[in-house]
């Protein structure tokens, strides 16, 4: 990977094998932009690639040059006010109210490895030489505001990473309006924008559409980063499929409110940008102060979805997740939640954990109603001490007994909230968001707290922290179960109140940041109304996050397909759940919700106690498959083969790393007569391995696997005869393939 800055044609080339970026100085000073895509040899000059001409009804920077109008430049950080009558990167206003600015180029360097953002999840290095940072100096003369305009490029993949500072080294105070992290302008609109969208349980499903002039924008003013847009575009070119062709995806590692939008000019360039969304934000800049904005990150691939998605997933897995459970296969755990809701006893809970123990689950987790005086949604967050009616020994007694048992504890929490039926709120009743004199919504009976605040954040630290240095914890479920609404902050001044919601994301990442440091060995798992919250940002601090309330197999198919866009595998939260299903009443077959939570962390979501002694076998098989097979399928290569979204049948697949072993995940909604014979394509395989399917027995060479394919046909391709032993709707099968040595 190299960064190279050409002093005689005043352009910077960054480029790996896959990537190349290429920026030029403009003649206005403002940083132009040249080229993102497919590595290109370097070369001294490259300012060609900057297209200009005369064009009809355009304003001139210079009076002698007609050429020059920024509106029909590509740019790197755009302004406000100037030539260009697109949507800006940046705007600052000032105290005359003037919002013009004009950021010049100053200087630049080149850092080895990637800087820090300081109170912000973002990607990393570990050792020399993984990447390297440019770092542009603009300036705006006349306030002395300079924007520095950080570059990572990663050695492997093509991947950018990209973020925005600005500093005030003016003399009055400023305020930023807008402050995007990323802005790039690319040289036509050819693409197909591919979103993920949905709704509380039902998260991250794809839409698709072509690119059209004028704005298209996903992005979130609820506080989180929303179940509705997850904060992820791929722009992908027409004929691009899972299997080649070129696509750029963007993620950004936020969790807040966020806007990612496309706009298409009248000549069909495009200007692509992602960032804290500007409607809900503003940030006062007094003299000497600074501002980082979010870290986006780009990945470029010209061989299909699948390889910009294995570029996402290990650059997410190694150099965004952190810690002990980086990359170690996930604990399998049991979750009461659906198995009792509120209505549970230490001793009833023991009596699932023994059951499960007994399948070989490693983790019960304890999931809300353990604490104060909840025994429904009405009372007591806030006050994280046990309730002794239910739990007689506290936690630390049932960690106890768990421990005793050969189980861990695992404990839910829903830091940022408090119900008005709580010690916590009757002591500190102006410590949640909303304004003097107006009402407060509240959302499943619960308010917000003001996270934006230090003492509050501190106050929540002091009791989580206490219960997790008491008690043998090894796991947290972090809940989020409300948007915030009426968001103004007691704690902050008038003129920084439009900080309000960024900085509520910064005191729960300050949280995180905390118990994760004091508490290194313990499990975080992030949720918020299931995937509520699933974004980049989360996972920095949790390895893995709840993707979705929705625990039916089937509706499964689509969020985990989805989401697998852009998050591995070892990050998604997905349980075996009891049929009838609690969210669609739908009943599928044991084997096929097995089949669909093993992509991902793995648990169960029932009372293990309810099974018949023949499911109570199956569940003990899966148990055993899945802690044989689990670091492969969590932290192999995963390919999606057939889209749920678009037929009848889903299929996906992971690859060890040695190519050794593959699993596959064949999946059929409905089930078909008379129907056709059916083959699955396989991907990532070693052509010459003779791979044995570990359940069948049958021997095939990687090759007729991946070229031929692997024939799932059945029983329903054909007459079947009554009574026969066959496949029913929601029908799964995972093959198991082991290369011969
Ligand atoms: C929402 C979560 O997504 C569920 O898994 C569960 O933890 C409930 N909250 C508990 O209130």
């Amino acid at each position: 990977m190299k960064i190279v800055y050409h002093e005689s044609s005043k352009t910077f080339h960054l480029y790996n094998d896959t990537i190349s970026y290429i920026m030029l100085i403009l003649k206005n000073g403002h940083l132009g932009q040249l080229y993102c895509g497919k590595r290109i040899r370097d070369r001294e000059d490259f300012s060609y690639f900057l297209e200009t001409c005369t064009r009809p009804m355009t304003a001139r920077v210079f009076e002698d040059d007609d050429t020059f109008s920024l509106e029909h430049i590509r740019q790197e950080y755009p302004v406000f006010g100037t030539t260009d009558f697109r949507q800006p990167a940046v705007e600052v206003c000032q105290e005359n109210g003037s919002r013009l600015s004009d950021f010049q180029y100053e200087s630049h360097r080149i850092e080895s490895g990637k800087p820090k953002l300081p109170g912000l999840p973002a990607t990393y290095t570990e050792a020399e030489g993984e990447a390297k940072t440019l770092i542009v100096t603009l300036r705006d003369a006349l306030t002395g505001v300079q924007v520095e305009l950080l570059y990572t490029i990663f050695a492997e993949g093509g991947i950018l990473a990209r973020s925005a500072r600005l500093f005030n080294n003016g003399t009055e105070a400023v305020r930023l309006t807008r402050a995007m992290s990323l802005s790039l302008d690319l040289p036509d609109r050819d693409y197909v924008w591919q979103q993920l969208s949905g709704c509380w349980a039902r998260e991250c499903h794809i839409h698709s559409r072509r690119l059209e002039p004028g704005i298209q924008a996903i992005g979130s003013m609820r506080g989180n980063s929303s179940h509705e847009h997850n904060p992820f575009l791929v722009l992908r070119r027409p004929h691009t499929n899972e299997h080649q062709g070129e696509a750029l995806g963007l993620s950004l590692i936020y969790s807040g409110n966020f806007r990612i939008q496309a706009e298409v000019d009248a000549h069909d360039t495009l200007r692509v940008m992602a960032g804290i969304d500007p409607e809900t934000f503003t940030w006062k800049l007094d003299p000497g102060e600074s501002f980082q904005t979010p870290e986006a990150v780009l990945v470029y691939t010209d061989k299909g979805l699948n390889q910009m998605s294995q570029t996402f997933h290990k650059l997410y897995q190694r150099r965004l997740a952190r810690g002990y459970w980086r990359d170690k296969a996930r604990p399998i755990l049991n979750n009461n939640w659906e198995a009792t809701y509120f209505d549970f006893t230490e001793d009833r809970l023991m009596e699932l954990a023994a059951q499960a123990k007994e399948c070989g689950v490693e983790l019960f987790v304890l999931d809300d109603g353990w604490f104060g005086e909840r025994s429904n949604d009405h009372a007591g967050l806030g006050d994280w001490t046990a309730n002794r009616d239910r739990l007689p020994n506290g936690i630390a007694g049932l960690a106890d007994r768990m421990e005793a048992l050969g189980m861990k504890l695992g404990l839910w929490f829903e830091p940022e909230m408090v119900n008005q039926d709580s010690d916590f709120y009757r002591k500190h009743p102006d410590w949640i968001l909303g304004a003097p004199g107006r009402s407060v919504s509240q959302g499943r009976h619960q308010y917000v707290l003001d996270f934006s605040r230090k003492e509050v954040v501190d106050a929540i630290y002091e009791q989580m922290a206490e219960i997790l240095r008491e008690a043998k914890l090894s796991y947290i479920k972090w809940d989020m179960n409300r948007s915030i609404t009426e968001c103004f902050s007691r704690g902050w001044p008038a003129d920084r109140q439009g900080e309000v919601y960024h900085r509520y994301i910064l005191g729960v990442y300050d949280l995180y940041e905390r118990l994760t440091s004091e508490f290194p060995q313990v499990l975080f798992e992030s949720c918020a109304s299931g995937g509520g919250r699933f974004d980049p940002g989360m996972l920095y601090y949790a390895p893995q996050g709840w993707l979705s309330d929705d625990s039916d197999a089937v509706e499964r198919l689509k969020i985990q397909y989805g989401a697998s866009m852009c998050y591995p595998i070892s990050s998604m939260g997905a349980h075996v759940s009891a049929a009838p299903n609690h969210q669609v009443y739908r009943n599928t077959p044991l084997h096929t919700r097995a089949n669909v939570a093993c992509f991902g962390t793995f648990g169960y979501e029932l009372d293990l106690n309810k099974l018949t002694r023949e499911e109570m076998g199956e569940v003990k098989e899966q148990i055993a498959f899945m802690k044989k097979y689990r670091h492969i399928l969590q932290f192999g290569t995963f390919y999606r083969l057939n889209s749920p979204f678009e037929g009848n049948e889903a299929a996906w697949m992971v690859v060890s790393e040695d190519k050794k072993t593959a699993i596959v995940g064949w999946y059929r909604i409905l089930n078909d007569v008379n129907g056709r014979y059916t083959r699955l394509r396989l991907e990532g395989l070693n052509p010459d391995a003779a791979y044995r399917n570990v359940n069948g027995g049958t021997v095939h060479y990687g090759d007729e696997l991946m070229y031929a394919g692997l024939i799932t046909t059945d029983d329903s391709a054909g007459q079947v005869s009554a009574g026969a032993d066959h496949s029913t709707d929601f029908e799964s099968r995972i093959y198991i393939l082991e290369a011969e040595v």
